[in-house]
């Protein structure tokens, strides 16, 4: 089993709005969806899923764990909750959301516990988010690279994330780029202006589009019914060599993510 190519992202989506967005995501297409317990969502991604009427089978759920349930008491019993919030008996994919590292974070312990819970057959698979090199190789020391299905990280064009993206390749890890429109600030650049115009297609498609040749899963999120359903026709949208090359020159270090209380000292 290996992570959907193409899911939509749920990051400040509540309530109706988040409903709306994921049974429209749902009627359009798409079958991957993450959610988080931060996000305060579950229960809504849980009633959209309901109402779809679409079977879990064929869905693909991702949660993420957030740093206040980090430890032996709290791990299981969080994700339990979750699973209950969103109206299945297990996730497809669990996370660990920041590793928090300022906090202490024992990252040998969290990753046991998240094996414990995959072992419990609580989740399919399990991973980490927002992890640097160095953390990600203290998760593998803990439970081994082929309980690590991926490291969801923030990734677009203006912030390519080259040497963690070698790394996780050489230990055959899964990217998934989060934010690969940078938050929108990607959807007026010029040279992914140009490109789309050579494809009669959107600059949120070239963007999606240099991700998914590149390798990587893409998450997108949107409200709009007609940009879910353009940015996963970017799945059709086939770049050359040239264009690959052009967009790997936009790289910037433009992070658009970055709290002090959790992220590590990201890799240069
Ligand atoms: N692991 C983590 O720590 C972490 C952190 C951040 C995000 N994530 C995940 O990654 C997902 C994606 O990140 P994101 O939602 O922050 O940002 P994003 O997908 O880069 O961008 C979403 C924004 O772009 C707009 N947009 C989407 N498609 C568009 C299109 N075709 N044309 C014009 N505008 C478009 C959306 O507005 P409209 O609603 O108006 O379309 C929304 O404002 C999140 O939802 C979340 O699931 C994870």
């Amino acid at each position: 089993m290996r992570i959907p190519k193409f899911g939509l992202g749920t990051f400040r989506l509540k309530d109706q709005i988040a409903i709306n967005s994921v049974k429209n995501a749902l009627e359009v297409g798409y079958r991957a969806i993450d959610s988080a317990q931060i996000y305060e969502n579950e229960a809504a991604v849980g009633q959209a899923i309901a109402e779809s009427g679409i079977a879990r089978q064929e869905l693909f759920l991702t949660t993420k764990i957030w740093t206040s349930n980090f430890s032996e008491e709290k791990l299981i019993p969080s994700l339990k909750e979750s699973l209950q919030k969103l109206g299945t008996d297990a996730v497809d994919l669990t996370l660990i959301h920041w590793p928090a590292p300022s906090q202490g974070t024992n990252i040998t312990e969290l990753m046991q516990l998240l094996l414990e819970a995959k072992q419990q057959g609580l989740t399919k698979l399990i991973g980490v988010s927002n992890f640097n090199i160095a953390l990600t190789q203290q998760a593998i020391d803990s439970i081994g690279a082929e309980h690590i299905a991926t490291n969801q990280i923030e990734l677009s064009p203006y912030l390519q994330n080259q040497s963690l993206v070698n790394y996780l390749s050489e230990q055959q890890i899964d990217v998934t780029s989060y934010m690969t429109l940078a938050y929108g600030k990607v959807l007026n650049d010029p040279v992914l202006l140009e490109i789309a115009s050579q494809h009669q297609a959107t600059t949120a498609q070239v963007a999606l589009a240099w991700a998914l040749q590149r390798g990587f899963a893409v998450i997108p999120s949107s409200t709009k019914r007609e940009n879910l359903i353009s940015n996963l026709k970017a799945q059709d949208l086939k770049l050359s060599v040239e264009e690959m090359q052009m967009i790997a020159q936009l790289e910037r270090n433009g992070r658009e993510i970055d709290p002090p209380e959790l992220a590590p000292q990201w890799d240069e």
